[in-house]
């Protein structure tokens, strides 16, 4: 890995900062912070609460946890669904092409990014295998070269900073949901990630280190 992959990285931020300036620099709004009503965004949620939850804190392990998770994250992934650039759902494909407008999907996103994650895992933790999870997550695997996730999805998984919304929370999520994801990557079901960046980290992946870190990071609650 080394240099090629963190000048892809490199390229990636920049890219993110020139959008930035752009949109600043065209006169409109500061489309990628501009935030959404959480309160007008709970009505609107009503039918979304049916899978994640009332308070994004959804009780069965195939429906992600929104609660605080970032809702600039939050809207790029109603918005990949209903373009297609995220296709590895059919049901959820379904429910955001009823989100009928990027306002709503700020709104609805930003009452889930304001709610707060819940305290239990929805399984029993296997500390043994935590643990291995948690090296593979701060340290990554210099023979395979992966990269450690610390560096784009912060310590324990909770994100990086409340303006770097690119890289999910996913500390805290449901084990499960995590596997499927990583599974989802490797296999090119999922090929939303900005430059094929976590589909490079994936693919490298066993299913053992699969299912370690989706076990560490299941553990991670606030
Ligand atoms: C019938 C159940 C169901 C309903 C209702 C539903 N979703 Fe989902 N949603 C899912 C499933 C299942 C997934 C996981 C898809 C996958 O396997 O990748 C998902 C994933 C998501 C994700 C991706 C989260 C992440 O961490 O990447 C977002 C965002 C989301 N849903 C938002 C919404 C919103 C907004 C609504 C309401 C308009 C809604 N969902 C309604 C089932 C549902
Ligand atoms: C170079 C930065 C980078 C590294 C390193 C990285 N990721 Fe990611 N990851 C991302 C980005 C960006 C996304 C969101 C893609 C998108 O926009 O849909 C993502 C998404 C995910 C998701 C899906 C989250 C969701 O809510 O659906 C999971 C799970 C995940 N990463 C796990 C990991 C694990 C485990 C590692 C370490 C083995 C890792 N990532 C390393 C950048 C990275």
């Amino acid at each position: 890995m080394g240099l090629d992959f963190m000048a892809r990285i490199r390229v990636v931020f920049t890219g993110i900062l020139a959008g930035a300036v752009m949109s600043l620099g065209s006169g409109g709004a500061y489309a990628a912070f501009e935030g959404g009503d959480a309160a007008a965004g709970e009505a609107k949620s009503a039918l979304c609460a049916g899978c994640h939850g009332g308070d994004g804190n959804s009780p069965a392990a195939d429906f992600p946890r929104l609660a605080g998770q970032y809702e600039g994250y939050i809207v790029k992934q109603v918005r990949d669904f209903q373009s297609g650039l995220r296709a590895n759902n059919d049901i959820m494909a379904g429910m955001a092409a009823t989100v009928a407008s990027v306002e709503d999907a700020k709104d609805i996103a930003a009452y889930f990014a304001s709610k707060k994650m819940a305290k239990d895992p929805l399984a029993p933790v296997n500390a043994d295998l935590a643990k291995k999870g948690e090296k593979l997550f701060n340290d990554g695997n210099m023979q395979t070269g992966v990269y450690g996730c610390v560096h784009c999805h912060g310590e324990r998984g909770k994100g990086k900073a409340a303006n770097i919304t690119q890289f999910p929370r996913i500390g805290g999520q449901h084990r499960d949901y995590i596997t499927k994801q990583l599974n989802d990557f490797r296999a090119g079901n999922r090929k939303n990630d900005p430059g094929g960046m976590m589909a490079d980290i994936a693919k490298k992946l066993s299913d053992d280190e699969v299912k370690a870190v989706a076990e560490y990071l299941s553990a991670q609650l606030p």
